[in-house]
């Protein structure tokens, strides 16, 4: 097993990762679970899936888990379903000093974080990722959020969980499309701040794909270790090393507000794609080479995500995509801060991007084949 301390004064926690951690979860959460009852937030999949390891685990310990079930899918993150973990939570007596138990993907972990965040003005939780995705992001670095009906994650809060367990079994019951989405963020460590990285990644995507152990966790534990160390330099994304972290956000953001948030292009796809348009971009504008870009678009397509916009098959033009970004949560006094690239390895938070630029380019990408 990996420990990777997330370094914060008084909010630091460990990030495990490893095999067997659901099976020992009681153990492994030690003094954290300090009475009998244990609640737990999950979605109707894990819970199929894992509530049993995880209660045998708990009950073995003298633990009473207590499950609250959502439906799976992005629309647990809103009001109405916050309103209900919130008050299942007090309902349940949840205390400040107690720690609940967010057993999920991302949409789980944002949603319990922020519950988390909210009960009694702040209370315990422990990050179980169960996807790729929230192993090498967002269970790490105190992201909560709720979606509304302007846009995803405009209501949110930092909270540090007290504790995150990455279970690798968890990937082996994860559908293979929703593990190629949680590997463009694995990728993305690579892309902006690693280059050895993105070749480890070149090199051994097809291996973590297809489920070797090791290659997933060497995978696992660098990403979380690059994102613990930039969560500690910068929590609150106020100095722009955390901001990095939104390589191919921007242009992702705006493919999915216009496939509706939808599964015809998973959160972790549209991010691909944006890393590949945040690369070519770069390259029309003279910051890297087209070589570098075109390697970029290679490793992405190889893993099996989209690298092509065309290929989407969107009716919208670039004007239209480039003015979903316009309602980017990290819009800041007119301008949107893009994440850019001088190479592999070398992103950059560029200030003064054009819309009309970037909706040009869009345009142009839209006809490419
Ligand atoms: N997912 C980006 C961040 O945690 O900052």
């Amino acid at each position: 097993m990996a420990v990777i301390n997330v370094a914060l004064a008084g909010r630091s926690y460990e990030v495990r990762v490893g095999g067997g951690l659901l099976a020992n979860l009681a153990a492994e959460c030690g003094p954290l679970l300090r009475k009998r009852r244990v609640p737990i937030v999950t979605d109707a999949n894990v819970h199929r899936l894992w509530s049993a390891p995880v209660e045998a685990a708990l009950r073995e310990a003298g633990h009473e888990p207590r499950w609250l079930v959502h439906a799976p899918g992005e629309q647990a993150k809103s009001w109405q379903e916050l309103a209900r973990t919130v008050d299942w939570l007090l309902a349940e007596e949840v205390e400040r000093g107690d720690h609940i138990l967010a057993l999920g993907g991302g949409v789980v972990g944002d949603l319990t974080g922020f519950a988390a965040a909210v009960l009694k003005r702040g209370c315990g939780f422990v990050q179980l990722p169960t996807t790729l995705l929230a192993q090498v992001d967002s269970s790490v670095g105190g992201k909560t959020a709720i979606n509304c009906a302007s846009g995803k994650n405009l209501v949110g809060a930092f909270h540090q969980p007290a504790l995150v367990l990455a279970d690798l079994d968890a990937l082996g019951t994860l559908p293979p499309r929703q593990l190629r989405a949680g590997y463009a963020e694995v990728l993305k460590y690579g892309v902006l701040g690693d280059a050895s990285f993105f070749a480890w990644c070149e090199e051994n995507a097809r291996g973590l794909l297809a489920g070797d152990r090791g290659s997933r966790e060497y995978a696992v534990r660098v990403s979380v270790s690059e994102k613990a160390r930039i969560v500690a330099e910068d929590e609150r994304e106020t100095t722009g090393a955390r901001a990095l972290l939104n390589l191919g956000h921007t242009f992702g953001h705006a493919l999915e507000a216009e496939s509706g948030f939808s599964d015809r292009l998973l959160h972790g796809e549209a991010v691909a794609l944006g890393m590949v348009l945040a690369a070519r971009f770069s390259a029309r504008v003279g910051l890297m080479g087209e070589a570098d870009a075109g390697r970029i678009a290679r490793a992405i397509d190889a893993a099996g995500l989209p690298s092509e916009l065309a290929a989407l098959g969107l009716q919208a033009g670039g004007k239209r995509l480039a003015s979903h970004m316009l309602y980017d949560k990290k819009m800041d006094a007119g301008t949107l801060p893009f994440v850019l690239l001088r190479g592999i390895g070398e992103a950059f938070l560029d200030r003064k991007v054009a819309l009309d630029e970037v909706a040009a380019f869009l345009d142009e990408e839209l006809q490419a084949h």
